[in-house]
């Protein structure tokens, strides 16, 4: 049952009376276009209001922490559409977007004219033009809202795609390189983004059954980073292999402004660096790595003594301007030379 019809329900012992008028009215006058126009404003006063978050807790706790909340406050978002002259037709339209299942699975997100700031809200990934709540199969028959089952959930690359692959956007791509790898034969992006729970649905439910958590943790957590890639070091005298190995479902780094450094130190024995070096990975250097790619950069080591440290490292930076302190550590290997 949907919002409209609980309030025929509530209204219908004084409107008894006009019964049969008020039938013919809703039969003959009032479209149907009108009743989902406004079963779709319901939908964004009852997210505003706090009703999605009270019926579903959990699920709102983990968006509200994610960067999908954040798509449109997120502070290195705002500072780079700044630039953009022509920002509300080339980038705010993925950033604080109208429910896609109205404005088309695939096709470019359109601005929303209202609640910006909720950025990528629930909305966004599960209202239909009716006002129904499209999801995987439901447990429970909700008065609140009507629920559609709808194959696109399950896997979601496709709806992921409306927005982390468009043709047009390739800096926002991840879905062109996870397709063209074997992690598509077995996964899909909810695989490693959204980890499988069991638990209640909402507050009304009445069993636990399988959902998969809102979090989308990505470049800002550190364990997916520490599983983004493999590291490996082989020393022969005078110089060393570092071997690298993509774990990643897609091109690694997934964004256009990280940076991946690979650093190579030589330590004494008291700690003392003698030499470092490094190479960058990144989408400047064009140089990211491919899903399941195997790479190896060669350090010259030729300055290293007896019972030195060969240190090498991979950091991840989010931005260029991403200071020392806030870096992450995602692997890291040592050698004794012999
Ligand atoms: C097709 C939808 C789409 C459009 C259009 C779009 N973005 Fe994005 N944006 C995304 C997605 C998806 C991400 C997250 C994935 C990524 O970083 O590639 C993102 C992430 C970002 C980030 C990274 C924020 C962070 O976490 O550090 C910045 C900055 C950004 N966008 C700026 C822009 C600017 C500037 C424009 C316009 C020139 C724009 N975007 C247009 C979808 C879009
Ligand atoms: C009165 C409680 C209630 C409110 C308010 C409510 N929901 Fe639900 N919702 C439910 C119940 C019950 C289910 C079915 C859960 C189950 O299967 O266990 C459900 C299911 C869903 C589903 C899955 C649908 C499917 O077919 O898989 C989505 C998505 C959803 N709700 C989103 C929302 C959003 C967004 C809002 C706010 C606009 C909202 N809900 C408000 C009770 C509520
Ligand atoms: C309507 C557009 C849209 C859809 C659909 C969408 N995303 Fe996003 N996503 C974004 C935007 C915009 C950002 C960037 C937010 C920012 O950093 O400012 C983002 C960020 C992310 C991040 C980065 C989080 C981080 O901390 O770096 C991940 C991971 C992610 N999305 C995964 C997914 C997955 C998986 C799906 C499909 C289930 C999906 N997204 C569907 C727009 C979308
Ligand atoms: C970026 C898109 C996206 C956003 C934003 C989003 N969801 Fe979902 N949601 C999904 C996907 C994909 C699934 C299917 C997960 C699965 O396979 O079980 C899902 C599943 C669900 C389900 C079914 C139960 C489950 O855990 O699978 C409910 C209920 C739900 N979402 C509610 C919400 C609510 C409430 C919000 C806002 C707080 C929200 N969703 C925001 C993509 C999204
Ligand atoms: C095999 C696991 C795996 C699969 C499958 C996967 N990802 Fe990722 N994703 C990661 C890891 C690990 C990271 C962190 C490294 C990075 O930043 O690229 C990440 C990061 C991201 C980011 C953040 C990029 C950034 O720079 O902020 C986005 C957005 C993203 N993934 C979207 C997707 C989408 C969309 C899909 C489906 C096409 C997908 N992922 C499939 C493992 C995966």
């Amino acid at each position: 049952m949907n919002l409209k019809a609980v309030r025929w329900g509530i209204g219908g012992v004084s409107s008894r009376l006009f019964g049969c008028l008020l039938i013919i009215l809703t039969v003959n006058f009032t479209p149907r276009a009108e009743d989902d126009t406004n079963r779709v404003a319901e939908a964004y006063h009852a997210f505003q209001d706090g009703k999605c978050q009270s019926c579903h807790p959990a699920i709102w706790r983990e968006w509200e922490d994610s960067m999908h909340a954040k798509a449109w406050v997120d502070e290195i978002y705002q500072a780079a559409a700044q630039q953009v002259p022509d920002r509300e037709t080339k980038c705010d339209q993925c950033h604080a977007p109208q429910p896609i299942l109205i404005t088309g699975i695939a096709e470019m997100p359109k601005l929303r004219d209202r609640q910006r700031e909720a950025g990528v809200s629930c909305l966004v990934c599960h209202l239909d033009a009716k006002g129904a709540m499209n999801g995987p199969a439901a447990s429970a028959e909700t008065y609140f809202h009507e629920n559609v089952t709808n194959p696109i959930y399950t896997p979601p690359t496709t709806l992921c795609a409306t927005c982390h692959g468009q043709q047009s956007v390739p800096e926002h791509d991840q879905v062109s390189s996870f397709r063209d790898s074997e992690f598509a034969d077995s996964s899909s992006c909810a695989t490693c983004h959204m980890p499988i729970v069991e638990r209640l649905q909402s507050t009304t439910s009445h069993e636990s059954i399988k959902g998969r958590k809102h979090t989308w943790r990505g470049s800002r957590s550190v364990t997916q980073l520490k599983r983004a890639a493999n590291l490996q070091l082989e020393y022969t005298s005078g110089k060393v292999d570092v071997k690298i190995r993509s774990r990643t479902g897609h091109i690694l780094p997934g964004g256009v402004l990280r940076i991946i450094v690979v650093e190579v130190t030589l330590l004494t024995p008291d700690g003392t660096e003698r030499q470092k070096q490094h190479i960058s990975i990144s989408a400047e250097n064009e140089n990211r790595l491919l899903p399941s790619e195997n790479r190896v950069y060669t350090f010259d080591t030729a300055s290293a003594a007896t019972a030195d440290t060969i240190r090498v490292r991979l950091i991840y930076q989010l931005t260029p301007d991403t200071p020392e302190p806030k870096r992450i550590l995602m692997a890291e290997k040592t050698h004794i030379v012999p």
